[in-house]
């Protein structure tokens, strides 16, 4: 795997979403630590899952501003929850996940960044229907939110947390495949899965999610 976000967004050429992606990234992990390195980290997992389904060059750029930006709704959500060291109440859950639809508003009238749109508005919906903000169910979730859910939930995995220490990639990976089918698109589980293990993904350090994009 090459290093994470080299080139991507910049690469194709979008001159002015370069910096506003850098700026809104660094403003997003300022205000939450647990986002350090998280958005790169999830683009170049989903990345290796979106190379096996054959997706193209065009789509491929969708992807990495869709995975730069999918949390940029955490603007809207109070640094209070964002920061709070154990776990969320019900209503603070609530507020939390407003954050794709929050998102979405952001991004939408800004013409450039529309390819973004389904992975921030539709990275937490669940296969099972069981998600949010739609509860929208199988393949009814636009496959760019499918994607971004596998590999936002592996990283989640396999990050620490102030409550929980991080899973191991191999138990990470045995959650994946136990929620294919539940929360996850299977198909999309099972290619992570077999890309992890055919050696294309490393977890390595962070890179400061600025500095990648
Ligand atoms: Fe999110």
């Amino acid at each position: 795997m090459r290093e994470r976000g080299e080139g991507t967004v910049a690469r194709r050429g979008n001159r002015l979403s370069v910096p506003l992606i850098a700026n809104l990234t660094t403003a997003l992990e300022t205000r939450d630590p647990h986002l350090r390195g998280h958005c790169g980290r999830v683009t170049a997992f989903a990345e290796a899952i979106a190379v096996r389904l054959g997706w193209r060059a065009r789509r491929l750029d969708g992807l990495r501003l869709g995975g730069a930006l999918h949390d940029v709704g955490k603007l809207a959500v109070a640094e209070s929850v964002l920061r709070k060291p154990g776990r969320l109440s019900a209503a603070e859950l609530a507020h939390m996940q407003t954050h794709p639809a929050a998102g979405a508003r952001l991004l939408g009238t800004i013409e450039e960044l529309q390819p973004a749109l389904p992975y921030v508005l539709f990275h937490h919906e669940r296969w099972d229907g069981g998600g949010y903000p739609h509860g929208l169910a199988g393949e009814a979730i636009p496959v760019e939110g499918r994607l971004l859910a596998v590999a936002d939930a592996f990283d989640a995995m396999t990050s620490a947390r102030p409550y929980r220490p991080p899973l191991s990639v191999h138990a990470a990976l045995v959650e994946l495949g136990r929620c294919a089918g539940s929360q996850f698109d299977p198909l999309v589980a099972r290619i992570f899965v077999a890309a992890w293990q055919a050696g294309e993904l490393v977890v390595s350090e962070p890179l400061p999610v600025a500095a990648a994009f």
